[in-house]
């Protein structure tokens, strides 16, 4: 397996991307890429130069995976967005391998700060289905992951839970707020 940037990337492994997004996203974020034309139009957007977009590659040169970040705040925070493994090739260690590497990119670019929005339109976690205006901390320092919500994977690389934006998807559809310090800067 190696890493390349997506950005130098044949067309292949642009449509690969593409279909690792409607097939990775589907069943717990439909309305994300619903189709290869949606999907292909976020990869194209990944892949502009002011953003980082990287991805795994087995031996034959296939997408097993893909990160894209986004710069914001001047460039001192970047928002992880999107990253996706392919199903067959999950809890494998590939999507620490993505972070890891973009958490370097990052450093490389002089970012302090890496973070991710992880929406549960789906009844994932605890946080979905209730008012977050009521016991919003209490809440966010209990949060239990009912059905398999990425926010572990995310911790488990060292983010922490910064917030969460109510109803971002309708009443009781949080985006759960993740963020990492990756440098500290001058
Ligand atoms: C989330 C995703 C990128 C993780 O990729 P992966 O290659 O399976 O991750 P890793 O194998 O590196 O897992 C690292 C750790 O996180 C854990 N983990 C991974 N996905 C998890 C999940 N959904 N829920 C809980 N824990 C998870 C792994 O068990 C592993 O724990 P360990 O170190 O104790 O063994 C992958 O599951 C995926 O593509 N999911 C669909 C798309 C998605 O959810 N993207 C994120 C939306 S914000």
């Amino acid at each position: 397996m190696r890493i390349i940037s997506l950005q130098h990337g044949t067309k292949e492994q642009i449509e690969q991307a593409a279909r690792l997004l409607v097939g990775g996203f589907r069943e717990n974020w439909p309305k994300a890429w619903p189709d290869l034309p949606t999907a292909l139009a976020e990869v194209e957007e990944c892949l502009s130069p002011e953003r980082i977009c990287r991805a795994v590659l087995d031996e034959q040169g296939r997408v097993l995976g893909w990160i894209g970040a986004i710069p914001q705040y001047k460039g001192r925070v970047w928002e992880l967005h999107p990253v996706v493994v392919d199903g067959s090739h999950r809890r494998r260690g590939i999507g620490t391998m993505l972070v890891r590497d973009l958490e370097e990119q990052v450093r490389r670019r002089g970012g302090l700060t890496l973070y991710a929005a992880s929406d549960d339109e789906n009844g994932m976690t605890s946080l979905a289905g209730v008012d977050l205006y009521d016991r919003l901390f209490d809440r966010l320092q209990n949060i239990q992951n009912l059905k398999g919500h990425p926010y572990e994977f995310y911790q488990k690389l060292g983010f922490q839970i910064i917030g969460v934006i109510p109803d971002a998807n309708g009443f009781g559809k949080p985006d759960i707020l993740l963020a990492k310090r990756v440098a500290l800067g001058q």
